[in-house]
């Protein structure tokens, strides 16, 4: 006889208490920690179990009985059906709050450090139209018209947007535009099948004289279901032809792409090409970028180490000439255009290197290379397993640049039974709405450490 799998946990009016990094709110019941998916705190709801590892258990709702007082009216029509934020509707105090305290308790319970450095938390100035990049998927209808869409959370099913209220200005005109476009519709790519893309706005581009002219712009890169598809060439031809669309292409066409500028802040051009790596809040970016630039001009530093530096974006404005600033990365492509932002905004005494940072920071302490102040911008996943190098190069201080609070708690707590001591930590938020947040940590060695 055929097994019958047990039909999930279903549980009724479950009040909602606290919400965890991550976005998922938290509720216990009997002893037992439940993480409901969409939930807030004082919301009161019937959920359904997705997922139990004994003590705690994922879970979705299925009614709400009563939605906290926190809940406003989201200014997004799409928020409750597609994948991307949580929290449209939810007070901003309240979103820094929560996000601060998700750094403060991974510190404490990941990192074991004592509480005795505050959390700061600097909000974004803007909290809608704030991101300058977007992913989203489109689907072609048999009239060469596209859908565009975000899958919803957890899923494939594509939720069609005709605007992202997080999305730059300049994005939501070229998404309206291309939303109600007709284009040249594949022979074989098949109509259900979504593809991803890119857009990014980018700000008016120098003239022949070096200025700034123009309107902002976006470019898209266009991802096909397989690398060597070529179904979708005329779908972006018709992109290239659309107002407000400085380039488009398809992702492996990007070594022909062009360099183009995506800030300019401090007497310096950042370049950027499409597909690459780019923090997606620039206001946001220039705070942080400003704040390690002062973190580390406090220790007047001869050599820096810039780990993790993608195309320089925070050590760039630290370059010298009477100053040594080496970057390492994995992405060549990054680094060809650290190489240009090196070239075009005439900095000197800078060395930008592809490869791994854990790699390069054995070969530099095997060689016993010193650096006086290192930044690390690390992935999600936080540094690496050994962190002996690091320790090794002798770095004063240790500017640490992170977007999740359970590995930078981790890595901290490490550099810290290492030696270091945490001086200063201040949380930034480029992604309002959202449970995301940025992290800038500061450690300095302890006296008496050897390299
Ligand atoms: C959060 S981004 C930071 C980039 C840059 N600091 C910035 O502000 O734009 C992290 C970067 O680390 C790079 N990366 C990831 N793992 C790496 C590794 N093990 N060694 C070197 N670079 C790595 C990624 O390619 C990415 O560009």
């Amino acid at each position: 006889m055929e097994k019958q799998s047990p039909e999930p946990a279903q549980l009724s009016d479950v009040e909602v208490t606290a919400v965890a990094f991550g976005g998922k709110g938290i509720a216990r019941v009997e002893g037992k920690v439940f993480f409901v998916a969409d939930a807030v705190p004082g919301d009161v709801v019937d959920i359904e179990v997705t997922g139990d590892s004994g003590r705690y258990a994922d879970a979705k709702i299925t009614k709400f009985a009563k939605p906290s007082s926190l809940r406003g009216k989201s200014p997004c029509a799409f928020s409750e059906r597609c994948g991307g934020c949580q929290w449209h509707g939810i007070p901003y105090e309240q979103q820094l709050a929560w996000k601060r305290q998700f750094v403060e308790t991974a510190l404490g319970r990941i990192g074991k450090v004592e509480a005795s450095v505050p959390v700061a938390i600097s909000g974004s100035p803007e909290t809608l139209e704030y991101r300058n990049r977007i992913f989203l998927r489109g689907v072609f209808a048999s009239d060469g018209g596209v859908t565009f869409g975000y899958f919803r959370r957890g899923s494939r099913d594509l939720v069609p947007v005709d605007r992202c209220a997080i999305a730059a200005t300049t994005i939501n005109r070229v998404l309206a535009r291309v939303g109600s476009a007709k284009f040249s519709r594949p022979a074989s790519l098949r109509t259900s099948t979504p593809y991803r893309m890119e857009l990014q706005e980018i700000p008016p581009q120098p003239d022949s004289s070096g200025h700034p002219a123009g309107e902002p712009q976006v470019i898209i890169t266009v991802y096909p279901p397989s690398p060597d598809c070529r179904d979708l060439d005329a779908f972006v031809d018709g992109l290239r032809q659309t107002e407000g669309v400085f380039w488009a292409g398809l992702i492996k066409d990007l070594k022909t792409a062009p360099l183009v500028v995506f800030d300019e802040h401090g007497q310096l051009q950042y370049h950027t090409r499409p597909g690459q790596f780019q923090q997606v809040n620039v206001s946001h970016n220039r705070m942080v970028r400003s704040l390690v630039h002062e973190l580390v001009e406090g220790y007047n530093p001869k050599r820096i180490l810039d780990l993790f530096c993608g195309s320089g974006n925070l050590s760039l404005g630290l370059c010298r000439s009477d100053r040594y600033v080496e970057g390492i990365e994995f992405s060549e492509t990054a680094i060809a255009t650290a190489r240009e932002n090196v070239r075009i905004n005439k900095v000197t005494n800078a060395l930008y290197l592809s490869g791994s940072s854990e790699k390069h920071l054995w070969k530099c302490a095997k060689k016993g290379e010193q650096f006086d102040v290192v930044i690390a911008d690390p992935p999600r996943e936080g540094m690496f397993k050994d962190l002996i190098p690091l320790q090794k190069i002798g770095a004063r201080a240790i500017i640490y640049v992170s977007c999740d609070p359970a590995t930078l708690a981790r890595d901290l707590g490490a550099l810290i039974r290492g030696g270091y001591q945490l001086k200063s930590v201040r949380t930034f938020d480029f992604f309002p709405n959202t449970w995301h947040v940025e992290t800038v940590a500061v450690l300095e060695r302890a006296d008496g450490i050897s390299g």
